[in-house]
C-alpha cells in the first residue's frame, strides 16, 4: 500500500449525487496519510455537508468565496497551491464546462483557475449529459489543458437511465491519484533540449507572408514531455495558438532567418529536435509598401531558399549530442526518410505522412515510424502527446543508457 504522507490533496466536491461518495474518498486518503482539504460548491452542500466532511478530514471544509475569515485563514490562492494534487469528485457537466472556460465566479472554480498543480476529475453525469456535444468538446479541452480524467464508469444511473456517466469508484479514484502523486524520474536532470515548432512565416510585404499549415501541436507536446522528464527546455516556435507548456521557456520566431539565428544562440545543447515545418523559400526583397493590384500583370516574386536549420546546427562544431529531424511526407514516407537522415547529418527522423487523408496536420493524432542507422520502427497510431512522451524516453534512454527512463 503506497503511503501518500506528507502529501496534501485538495478535494472539490461538485453538486451530484456522486457526491456522497467523497466521504469514502476522503477517508481512503486519510487511511494512506495524506492531508485532504476540502472545498464544497454551492450544490454540492445540497447533498452532503461540510460537517461530515471535515469530520473525515479532520481539516475545515471551505464553501465560499467571500467568507473573511476563510480567506484570514488561508486565501483561495494559497488553498489552491498548498496542494500537491487537485482532484474534482464529482466533477458534474457544469463544473467540467466552468473549468473548460476558465470561469472563476465561486471558490472552487477559482481555485481551479488559481491553482499551478496537476488536476484531476472524475466526472459524474447523466449519461446524456456526458454524451453531449457540448461535454465532449469540454473534456477535450480539459485533456488538452493537461486535465486528466478518471471515469466515468458504465452502470446503472440514480435517475434510472444505463451508460456511461457513474462516477469512478473511490478506490479507482485513489488509485488514479496515487499514480498522480508518484515521484517521476527526471532523467534528463541538468540536460538541455532545444526544439523548433510550428510554421515560419516568410514576409512579401506589411501585410502577405508565405507560411503553411503547421499547428506545432507535436513540437510544443515533445516539449512538454522534454520539460517533464526534467530537461532545460528551450522551444523555438513559429506562430501558432497553443498555450505555452509548463516549464518551457518558448523563443517566438517568424522567419527561418530567426529561427536558426535563435538555435545558433542556444547550442550547444543535449538533444536538439527540429519539427518546425520551416518554409522552404523566402522573398528576396520584402516590399516595405503593401503590393497594389495594378489592373495588368501580376508582381513578380522572386524566392531565395531558406538556410537548413537542422542540416546547419547538424553540422555545426557545436553539434548537439542527439539530433533529430521530422520527415512529413506526403509518399514513400520512410523511403525518403532514410536518404533523409543522411543528407542532414541526423540520428534519428520521425517520419509522419502528411497526406491530406492523414489527418496529422492540426489534428491531434499521429502515426509515425522511426528511421535511424539501426532501421525503421513502426509506431502505432497515438495522440501527439504519446508521441512525445515515448520520443523523449527513447532520447533520455540513448543519452543517458545507464539509466531507466520512466520507472
Ligand atoms: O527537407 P525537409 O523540409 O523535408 O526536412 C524536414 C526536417 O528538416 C524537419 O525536421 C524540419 O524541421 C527541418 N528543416 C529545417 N530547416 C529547413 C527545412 C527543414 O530545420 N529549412
Amino acid at each position: 500500500m503506497t503511503s501518500l504522507a506528507g502529501k496534501s490533496v485538495l478535494l472539490i466536491v461538485g453538486g451530484g449525487i456522486a457526491a456522497y461518495k467523497a466521504h469514502e474518498l476522503v477517508r481512503l486518503l486519510k487511511t494512506r496519510g495524506a492531508t485532504v482539504r476540502i472545498i464544497l460548491t454551492k450544490a454540492a452542500e445540497q447533498f452532503v455537508t461540510p460537517l461530515s466532511l471535515s469530520s473525515l478530514s479532520g481539516e475545515k471544509v471551505y464553501t465560499s468565496l467571500f467568507s473573511l475569515t476563510d480567506e484570514i485563514e488561508m486565501g483561495h490562492i494559497q488553498l489552491s497551491r498548498s496542494a500537491d494534487l487537485v482532484v474534482v469528485a464529482p466533477a458534474t457537466a457544469d463544473l467540467m464546462a466552468k473549468m473548460a472556460h476558465g470561469l472563476a465566479d465561486d471558490l472552487a472554480s477559482t481555485a481551479l483557475l488559481a491553482t499551478d498543480k496537476r488536476v484531476l476529475a472524475a466526472p459524474a453525469m447523466n449519461v446524456r449529459m456526458w454524451s453531449h456535444a457540448a461535454t465532449e468538446r469540454n473534456v477535450e479541452s480539459l485533456k488538452h489543458d493537461g486535465v486528466s480524467i478518471v471515469g466515468p464508469n458504465e452502470g446503472e444511473m440514480a435517475c434510472g437511465e444505463f451508460g456511461p456517466g457513474r462516477m469512478a469508484e473511490p478506490n479507482q479514484i485513489l488509485t488514479a491519484i496515487v499514480e498522480m502523486l508518484k515521484p517521476r524520474a527526471q532523467p534528463l536532470a541538468g540536460k538541455k533540449v532545444l526544439i523548433t515548432a510550428g510554421p515560419t512565416r516568410e514576409p512579401i510585404d506589411p501585410v502577405r507572408f508565405i507560411s503553411n499549415h503547421s499547428s506545432g501541436k507535436q513540437g510544443y507536446a515533445i516539449a512538454k514531455a522534454a520539460a517533464g522528464l526534467g530537461a532545460e527546455t528551450v522551444l523555438v516556435s513559429g506562430p501558432v495558438s497553443l498555450p505555452i507548456p509548463p516549464g518551457v521557456q518558448v523563443m517566438p520566431v517568424e522567419t527561418a532567418q530567426e529561427m536558426l539565428d535563435i538555435c545558433e544562440g542556444e547550442i550547444p545543447v543535449d538533444i536538439a529536435i527540429f519539427t518546425a515545418a520551416v518554409a522552404d523559400w523566402r522573398v528576396v526583397t520584402e516590399s516595405s509598401e503593401k503590393l497594389k493590384k495594378t489592373g495588368g500583370a501580376a508582381p513578380n516574386l522572386t524566392l531565395a531558399e531558406n538556410p537548413d536549420i537542422l542540416a546547419t546546427i547538424a553540422r555545426s562544431a557545436k553539434r548537439p549530442r542527439i539530433v533529430v529531424g521530422f520527415a512529413a511526407e506526403t509518399e514513400h514516407v520512410t523511403e525518403h526518410a532514410v536518404q533523409k537522415l543522411e543528407k542532414k547529418g541526423c540520428d534519428l527522423i520521425v517520419a509522419n505522412d502528411v497526406s491530406r487523408t492523414s489527418g496529422v496536420f492540426g489534428g491531434d493524432r499521429n502515426t509515425v515510424h522511426l528511421v535511424s542507422v539501426s532501421g525503421v520502427e513502426d509506431w502505432p497510431n497515438m495522440s501527439k502527446d504519446e508521441v512525445a512522451q515515448k520520443l523523449m524516453e527513447r532520447l533520455a534512454q540513448m543519452l543517458v543508457p545507464q539509466q531507466k527512463a520512466v520507472e
